[in-house]
This record gives structure tokens, C-alpha cells and sequence, in this order.
């Protein structure tokens, strides 16, 4: 079984421009777009993505729903909800915890073998980063342990602070 971190990459970037089998969105619970990742995502994928969203009826924060990737080079998009941070009394840590576990099993399920992550809430949604960082490298750890489906996770992180952050986790 190869050890968990060393199908771990952390890299500064663009998610839209990864040639991966599924790129995460970090979405809103409409999964209608909006700004962030998420406008990104769909500004480059084309409108026939808004089209496929527009049929699934939304998403629960902590849920996961896939979609094909149009003009990404990703094949699939595994859009996810993310907690807003209110102070972290609100069941905001298992929330995101469960973003990437749900996220990593629809990809098992659609036999996605590379995905890559943005950092989840740690934009809009005001999640301290350390903390997420944290919640986002051990629930991957966690999920790669117990399965080989997954051959490659890629955190692709765009802001120095948020690289620092998931460099740092990574070490621990
Ligand atoms: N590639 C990778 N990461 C990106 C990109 C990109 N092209 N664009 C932004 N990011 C980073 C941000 O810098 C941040 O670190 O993604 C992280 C997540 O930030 P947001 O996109 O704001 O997502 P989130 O905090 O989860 O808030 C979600 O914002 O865009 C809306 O519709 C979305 O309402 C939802 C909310």
C-alpha cells in the first residue's frame, strides 16, 4: 500500500488549467457560480456546465456532486459546499472534513484516480487557514490510507499564505 503522502502534491496555481481527472469546485449551495474558484471553474469550462449544474438541484454544505468537465482539461468537476466560518462553534470543521471525504468517494466511485483540491472556505467563506489546511491534509491521509483507487491528490492552492499554510500541515 503506498504510503498516503507520497500521492500527496501541493502546488501554487491555476486549478482551471490542470490536466487531472477531476477538479474540485469549491461551490455555493445553489451551484449556480459564483466568484472565487468557482467563477473560474465556469468561465472555462463553458456555459454547458451551468446547464448540467442547473439539474442537480443544489448541494448541501459537506455534500459532493459530479459533473462532466466541458472545457476543462479535467474530465469531471466534483463540486462541493464548503461551512462559512462562524467562529468555529457551528460544526464548521466537520463540515469541511466531510467536503474532502465525500469528495475523494464520488471520485473512487466514477473511477477518478487524479483530483485536485482548491483550498476549501479559505476565501469567501473565511475558514482560518491553518485550520483548514489541517482538516484538508488529515482527512486525505486518512481516506488514502484505507484505499489505492485514489493515485494522486493535488492541492493547488493560490494564494502564498494559503501555500505556506498546506506546506506547513503537510510536514506535521
Ligand atoms: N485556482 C485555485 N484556487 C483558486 C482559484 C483558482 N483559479 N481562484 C481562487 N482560488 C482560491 C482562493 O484564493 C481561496 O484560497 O480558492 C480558495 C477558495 O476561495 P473561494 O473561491 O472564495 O471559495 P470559498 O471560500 O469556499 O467560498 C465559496 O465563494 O465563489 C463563491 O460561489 C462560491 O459562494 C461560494 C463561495
Amino acid at each position: 500500500m503506498k504510503n498516503p503522502d507520497s500521492r500527496i502534491q501541493i502546488v501554487h496555481g491555476d486549478i482551471t488549467k490542470l490536466d487531472v481527472d477531476a477538479i474540485v469546485n469549491a461551490a455555493n449551495s445553489t451551484l449556480l457560480g459564483g466568484g472565487g474558484v468557482d467563477g473560474a471553474i465556469h468561465r472555462a469550462a463553458g456555459t454547458e456546465l451551468l446547464a448540467e449544474c442547473r439539474a442537480l438541484g443544489g448541494c448541501e454544505p459537506g455534500k459532493a456532486k459530479i459533473t462532466r468537465g466541458y472545457r476543462l482539461p479535467a474530465r469531471f468537476v466534483i463540486h462541493t459546499v464548503g461551512p462559512i466560518w462562524r467562529g468555529g462553534k457551528r460544526d464548521e470543521a466537520r463540515i469541511l472534513a466531510n467536503c474532502y471525504r465525500n469528495s475523494l468517494q464520488l471520485a473512487v466511485e466514477n473511477e477518478v484516480k487524479t483530483i485536485a483540491f482548491p483550498a476549501i472556505s479559505c476565501g469567501a467563506y473565511g475558514y482560518p487557514i491553518e485550520q483548514a489546511a489541517q482538516i484538508a491534509l488529515e482527512t486525505t491521509r486518512e481516506f488514502l490510507g484505507a484505499t489505492q483507487n485514489i493515485h494522486r491528490v493535488i492541492f493547488v492552492l493560490w494564494g502564498d499564505d494559503v501555500y505556506d499554510a498546506y506546506r506547513e500541515a503537510l510536514q506535521k
